[in-house]
């Protein structure tokens, strides 16, 4: 069996699409959602992901802007700016882009964003209602994973699903959203992390499998069931000489081998990434229409 690639730029086109019947409603009531990302410091990295939100703003004619800070801003600088989105009516999505500079605590910067304003939905009465299944947004890379899975034929009530990862920001929410009673959930959730003792007996065992580890094509074709449909959220560079950046991205999974024995597999890059982005703009697009109800 040679598994299907599940096209995440298309699932993503077609959740933009989706979006434009909800941005016109807005915009005759006079709204343009608009989404406001702050980035601390000059990590590479954050700069690309944060030009890509914006560019992807841009493509739906959303409105946006980025506030870039030195990495050595105080911590209370930081939270005046965001203190000051919060009451900006034009402003309906705020984003502090992560990794933040230590003398930042995450916690402290989470915390400080409206919740309606949280379209990262990482403040934790976002993650909360999350659990308790009364959303008010889907953390956005958990929710694109769900979407890449129900609207590939996947849908995963009833499946086994085996969650590879526990950040807060992937593995613990998808956890969360994948366990509810509800549409789009209803599956036996199991999660495992660093701590697990034998990661492949619960990897075979998967009849989805979401690895969100950062480690480099760890998960082995003799380390699923035929026929697993596999979501891959990680983004890890590796050397290669070939590239002229001398790196090139792959995945927590060992995708030629794993796609042989798979029902159906996403890419890296090209599978969750462009979720992301997808869902985050929904994300700008319910809070602005909160900001009007
Ligand atoms: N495509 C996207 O839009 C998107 C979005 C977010 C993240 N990502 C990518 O997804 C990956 C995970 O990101 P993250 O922020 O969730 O990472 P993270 O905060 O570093 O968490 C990684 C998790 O994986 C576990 N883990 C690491 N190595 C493991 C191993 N060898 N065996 C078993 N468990 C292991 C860790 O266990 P412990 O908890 O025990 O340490 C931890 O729970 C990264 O590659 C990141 O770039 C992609």
């Amino acid at each position: 069996m040679t598994g299907d690639i599940i096209d995440g730029k298309r699932v993503a086109d077609e959740i933009r699409g989706e979006l434009q019947a909800r941005l016109e409603r807005l915009r005759a009531r006079g709204v343009n959602p608009g989404l406001t990302a702050i980035l601390v410091g000059d990590n590479p990295g954050s700069q690309l992901y944060v030009k890509m939100k914006g560019r992807a703003c841009e493509e739906m004619g959303m409105a946006h802007q980025t506030i870039t800070m030195p990495k050595d801003t105080p911590q209370d600088v930081l939270l005046r700016e965001v203190a000051s989105l919060n009451r900006d009516p034009k402003v309906h999505g705020i984003l502090v882009q992560q990794p933040l500079p230590p003398q930042i605590a995450v916690e402290a910067a989470v915390t400080a964003v409206d919740p309606r304003k949280d379209v990262d939905c990482f403040h934790p009465d976002n993650v909360g209602r999350v659990l308790i299944g009364t959303p008010r947004f889907a953390p956005a890379t958990p929710a694109g994973v769900v979407e890449l899975l129900v609207r590939s034929g996947n849908d995963p009530a009833g499946k086994d699903v085996v969650i590879a990862g526990r950040s807060n920001i992937v593995g613990k929410p998808l956890a969360a959203l994948l366990m509810q009673k509800a549409p789009k959930a209803n599956a036996t959730v199991t999660v495992v992390h660093s701590a697990t003792r034998d990661l492949a007996a619960h990897t075979r065992r998967a009849d989805i499998l979401v690895a969100a580890m950062g480690a480099p094509q760890t998960i082995r074709a003799d380390m699923v069931q035929d026929g697993v449909v596999v979501i891959d959220v990680a983004t890890n560079r590796i050397p290669d000489a070939t590239k002229k950046s001398g790196y090139r991205t792959v995945g927590d999974v060992d995708f030629d081998a794993v796609k042989e024995k798979a029902k159906a597999i996403t890419p890296v890059p090209g599978g969750v990434g462009p979720m992301t982005i997808a869902m985050l703009l929904v994300n700008t697009v319910r809070a602005a229409e909160l900001a009007l109800e």
